[in-house]
């Protein structure tokens, strides 16, 4: 009998200990479910990095058009797509290029003339791959300026704009 209630007692302790370790997942899922795409660890740490290394000039909380001190990574994005549509090629291309921004390797004119040239800084290449397959794999923010300034400029046509104004 004895033994009974305390077999009673054991499943009691296993039964609370699940219940707090689901309740756990439960509260880390809603906190990664908080940031946009992020699906996974790596993914947060590339969307991380992106966020803290490029994100600064690219960015997407500027008020508007005119306050942007370099296009936002989804018209990068756009534009590196157009020439490399495979990713190992888009990954390859855009790590090289922030390793070593040169003004007669920029693809994106348009932009080099508005901006003038992106700054050489001192990456990490390991984590420029990661930001690059970040940007490939993942749907980026748009700035809100961005779509009613798509409209004004290019009559919201299917298929051109995001970019093009850079281009
Ligand atoms: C100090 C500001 C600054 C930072 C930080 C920055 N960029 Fe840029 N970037 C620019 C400007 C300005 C341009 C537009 C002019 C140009 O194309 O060079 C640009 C353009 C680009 C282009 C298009 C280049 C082309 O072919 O014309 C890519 C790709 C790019 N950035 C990737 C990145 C990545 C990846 C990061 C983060 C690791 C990053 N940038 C961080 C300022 C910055």
């Amino acid at each position: 009998m004895n033994n009974m209630k305390n077999n009673i007692v054991y499943l009691f302790i296993i039964v609370v200990l699940f219940a707090s370790c689901n309740e756990h997942k439960k509260e880390i899922t809603q906190v990664v479910d908080k940031i946009p795409n992020v699906k996974n660890t790596q993914e947060s740490e590339a969307y991380t990095l992106l966020k803290n290394q490029c994100y600064a000039c690219h960015s997407i909380n500027a008020p508007s058009h005119d306050d942007i001190i370099a296009p936002p990574m989804i018209a990068v994005k756009k534009r590196y797509l157009r020439m490399y549509r495979d990713k190992e090629e888009f990954v390859e291309a855009v790590s090289k290029w922030a390793i070593n921004p040169i003004e007669e390797n920029a693809i994106m004119r348009g932009a080099v003339s508005q901006f003038k040239v992106m700054p050489k800084q001192s990456f990490n290449e390991a984590e420029l791959r990661k930001i690059a397959e970040y940007m490939f794999d993942n749907e980026l923010e748009k700035p809100d300026w961005f779509m009613a300034h798509e409209k004004e400029m290019h009559g919201g046509g299917k298929g051109r704009g995001m970019g093009r104004k850079f281009d």
